[in-house]
């Protein structure tokens, strides 16, 4: 099929491009075959051949296109939880909140019925990759899988690999290393033999919780695991002062130089957080081409820090974003976007009033909305080496159309607004009632 009409994209890092009137042609492997723009000289015959065999879809007026947005860090399991539980920084909130919900997960029939409503959610909020935390259950892992293939939804899941008996409750830890390498082995080449996955929609990854809930003999074999698999990696990293310093006072090490240590940093691993760690760090990230998902609206709770985005966007790191369900509790990118700014913003203004204004922040820290858009799409794609979070000819079609003018939208319109204004207001104001279609490979999913 064909989509004509007028699409946003940041193809580069934070420049916004309009592709005004733009015909998309889309595959039937659900792949772009062509873009071709008013000016193309086919274009209107293009469109009219489209049209006449029934597979134009014409955007009206205050419709939009945009890539997917790709949510690099969430909890599947943690959604029951969204929205409360957030009086407790991470270290109590994990025994106390987290660990007790995640354990329900041995019940395949509780995971089918929360994933089903948390896919469904995200695919409705224009999420259409996500990188996804399950529990340590083989089979409740496999649950969420089989969940995103049969809703359409691209994935990258994890079982959670967790077994250090100071950090992990009894009722919720693999019983040894071998147990936790094993359970990762299986759930790994399973996930890639489902049914319908033979376009490997959805990928495996290799997941250790955190270095603190794990013994060194379960990140070393992790690590050989992911050397063998050839697969995604994830995992937290210096999220918090608690978890940084607890990896300093076990190894003498920070977190990133660890998890190099132990074979676990490639160009597939996501590191999500990695609000403390040092420029070192960050070098050492760059080097292995590792990602780095940001978790705005998480950090706000239990970081004890705000990420230095404005620093990292212009170092060049992989950056995307992530809700850190339910650390986070937005399930929308949309949301996460705009705390992006509003946390950048904080560090650019100064974290603390009562220091002399030149001491307060780095130097200015702020974020511009196509960069926030950036992260939300091609950022996650490249951070993922997917083809997806733009409109280019080789690229997965994975789309969501806005509509400023549907019933209940919070978007104002002005006559003087051009498209980029159009575009702002967008990004600081569409909510799931704009959000009338979306897209993965070709095949309208929600
Ligand atoms: N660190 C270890 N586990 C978790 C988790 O579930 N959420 C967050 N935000 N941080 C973690
Ligand atoms: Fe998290």
């Amino acid at each position: 099929f064909s989509i004509c009409g007028t699409a946003f994209h940041a193809p580069k890092r934070g420049e916004l491009e309009i592709l005004s009137d733009a015909l998309i042609e889309v595959g039937a492997d659900g792949g772009i075959d062509q873009i071709l723009k008013p000016d193309h000289p086919h274009y209107d015959e293009r469109k009219s051949a489209a049209r006449a065999s029934g597979m134009l879809r014409l955007l009206g007026d205050g419709e939009y296109l945009l890539p997917g947005f790709v949510d690099l860090h969430i909890h599947a399991p943690q959604f029951p939880q969204l929205g409360k539980a957030l009086d407790a920084p991470l270290e109590d909130w994990l025994q106390k909140y987290t660990f007790p919900l995640e354990a329900r997960y041995s019940d395949r029939a509780f995971a089918s019925s929360v994933y089903d409503s948390l896919v469904g959610t995200l695919l409705a909020n224009g999420t259409t990759t996500a990188v996804y935390f399950a529990t340590r259950h083989l089979d409740g892992s496999l649950v969420l899988a089989e969940t995103c293939l049969a809703k359409g939804q691209r994935a990258v899941i994890g079982r959670v690999a967790m077994d250090d008996i100071h950090q992990c409750p009894d009722y919720y830890r693999d019983a040894s290393p071998d147990e936790g390498i094993e359970l990762s082995r299986q759930f790994i080449q399973r996930l890639r033999a489902l049914p319908g996955n033979g376009k490997a929609l959805v990928r495996p990854a290799v997941t250790p919780r955190f270095i603190p809930s794990c013994s060194d003999r379960l990140l070393s074999g992790l690590g050989e695991l992911l050397e063998a698999e050839a697969c995604h990696m994830q995992t937290h990293c210096s999220e918090s002062d608690w978890a940084h310093a607890y990896v300093l006072e076990r190894f003498g090490k920070s977190d990133t130089e660890m998890l190099a240590e132990f074979g676990l940093l490639t160009r597939q691993s996501i590191l999500a957080h990695a609000n403390l760690m040092g420029t070192s760090d960050f070098d050492l990230v760059q080097a292995k081409g590792s990602g780095v998902a940001h978790c705005p609206l998480s950090n706000f709770y239990f970081a004890n820090a705000v990420f230095p985005l404005r620093r990292l966007l212009d170092q060049g790191l992989h950056l995307g974003l992530g809700t850190d369900i339910s650390g986070g509790h937005s399930p929308s990118i949309l949301d996460n976007c705009r705390h992006a700014m509003t946390a950048a913003r904080a560090l650019h203004d100064g974290v603390d009033a009562r220091l002399p204004a030149a001491r307060r922040g780095a130097a200015p820290a702020r974020i511009m909305p196509s960069e926030a858009f950036w992260l939300a799409t091609a950022g996650g794609g490249e951070a993922l080496d997917l083809p997806i979070g733009l409109f280019r000819e080789g690229m997965r079609f994975d789309a969501l159309l806005v509509d400023v003018n549907a019933p209940q939208s919070n978007i104002t319109r002005a006559d003087n607004d051009g498209l980029p204004d159009i575009f702002q207001k967008i990004l600081c104001n569409a909510g799931r009632p704009n959000i009338t279609s979306v897209w993965v490979e070709g095949r309208c999913v929600s």
